[in-house]
């Protein structure tokens, strides 16, 4: 204040023999100096009243600040540039379930526990002053497992500008995670019904369609098998008197002719000839049986059948068909196991399962079949499961969507219809159960059956 300062300090010249001008004076300059007084004092009121104000503004924003900060249902982290926290907010408190106290002022690296996440912690720091975006670091909890979170990282500047650390915005995502991660599995669980139904409603119709093909072919088969039968006996008889003739002598033209008809050779093919027709007219009849197999409408589905029994049975006669001996392990095998179902059908399948697992390790230097039944572990679905897992080449990725459709087979010509799995997919879904195949991970196809187990 100048002026007071003047007028508190500046002496008062009062001329010695003027007393009467001498006070008239100094009173003058005590009026100034009083008026100078009250100028300061309205001056310092009024600042103090502007101060007032301001800290009443600051304490507002720091309060608006505050209960943003809180009601912030992400967590913030506030570090120096070195990475020592500074300030946390009420989510962060929540979520980790450490006091205030504990966290501000220790390093960040310290929060977390994993090696990976202090790496990422410390590329963080080394990012320095620039933005980033999405990193996934969890935070230990404590109390529970450690919380996934992704964090959205910004430089923090002060007010001349000078960088001063960083602020961490997370967003918790575990529950966004295991949401995730249910979808996925209703997801895949959808798909899964879904290529089932296709398969389920493929079947239908081509069962519909090989019944159709079934029964038009069933008519000349029987009578091509019938005349063929008729014929062998026929070529029998004829065979036995063209021998007869030819025992005695012919005449020269008989003689010609015998030679340009080719009638010996033609004698000694005769019975081969019938055997392949033989052959040919029952293999058909075979397939045609398998085709009206593929499309039968049910028997009786629901008898009470011993799976284990029936498994052991379909091992003992591929085995015995087998040219090669094989190391056969099975487990659940001893004691009955029951199922509801059609006993002839789950042999076909059975059978079917066993004679292509035998096939597929023909050529493995050391062939073995593991088999697992085991009693339904799942009282709401109440379903007996069945395993086959051979040591075979397994079943190549190309094959794998196919090998349930009718006709599709690896096997040489006559070796295989490829109907095997077709039917027995069919016969397993009419017993309310489920047949599937996948590549064992240690090596070998391995095929599941689930069938319902008997309930008195
Ligand atoms: N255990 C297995 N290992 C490898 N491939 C297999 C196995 N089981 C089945 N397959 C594949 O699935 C195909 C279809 O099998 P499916 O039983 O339907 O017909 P198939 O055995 O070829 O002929 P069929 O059973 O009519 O004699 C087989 O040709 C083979 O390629
Ligand atoms: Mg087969």
């Amino acid at each position: 204040m100048p002026g007071l300062h003047h007028a508190l300090n500046a002496p008062v010249m009062l001329p010695d023999d003027t007393t009467v001008v001498g006070q008239g004076l100094a009173e003058a300059a005590w009026i100034e100096v009083i008026q100078r007084m009250d100028e300061v004092y309205g001056e310092l009121v009024a600042s103090q009243e502007t101060l007032e104000t301001k800290h009443r503004e600051l304490v507002e924003a720091h309060h608006f600040t505050e209960g943003v900060l809180a009601a912030m249902s992400d967590v913030l982290v506030v570090c120096d540039t070195v990475g020592k926290v500074r300030q946390v907010n009420r989510a962060m408190l929540q979520l980790t379930g450490r006091p205030e106290s504990e966290l501000v002022g220790c390093e960040l690296a310290e929060m977390v526990h994993d090696q990976q996440a202090r790496q990422q912690i410390a590329s963080l720091l080394a990012a320095g002053r620039s933005d980033v975006q999405d990193v996934e670091i969890a935070l230990p909890r404590q109390q529970g497992e450690p919380v996934p979170v992704t964090w959205n990282v910004s430089p923090l500047y002060d007010g001349e500008g000078r960088y001063s650390g960083f602020v961490a915005v997370g967003r918790p995502i575990g529950e966004l995670k295991r949401a995730y991660a249910q979808l996925q599995a209703a997801h895949q669980a959808l798909k899964s019904a879904q290529a089932q139904l296709v398969q389920a409603e493929k079947m239908a119709s081509l069962g519909r369609l090989v019944a159709g093909v079934a029964h038009e072919l069933n008519n000349p088969i029987s009578f091509v098998l019938g005349n063929a039968h008729a014929m062998e006996r026929y070529a029998g008889k004829l065979t036995r008197y063209l021998h007869a003739i030819h025992s005695h002598d012919l005449s020269a033209a008989d003689q010609a002719l015998r030679i340009e008809l080719k009638i010996d050779r033609l004698i000694t093919d005769l019975p081969s000839l019938c055997a392949g027709l033989m052959e040919g007219a029952e293999r058909s009849g075979h397939i045609v049986d398998a085709l009206k197999r593929f499309s039968a409408v049910e028997e009786n589905t629901r008898q009470r059948v011993d799976l284990a029994d029936l498994t052991q049975r379909a091992v003992h006669w591929v085995s015995r068909a087998a040219p090669f001996r094989v190391d056969i392990s099975s487990q659940g095998l001893d004691a009955p196991v029951w199922v509801c179902g059609s006993a002839n059908q789950l042999q076909q399948v059975l059978v079917n399962l066993l004679q292509n697992a035998f096939d597929a390790i023909e050529k493995t230097p050391a062939p073995a079949l593991q088999l697992s039944l085991a009693l339904p572990t799942d009282p709401a679905d109440n379903m007996v499961g069945l395993t086959v897992h051979d040591n075979g080449p397994g079943i190549s990725d190309e094959a794998l969507p196919l090998i349930f459709d009718p006709f599709f087979t690896t096997k040489p010509v006559g070796k295989g219809t490829g109907l095997g799995l077709s039917i027995s997919y069919g016969i397993v879904e009419r017993h309310g159960g489920q047949l599937s195949a996948e590549n064992h991970p240690a090596g070998g196809a391995c095929f599941s059956l689930l069938l319902p187990a008997f309930k008195d």
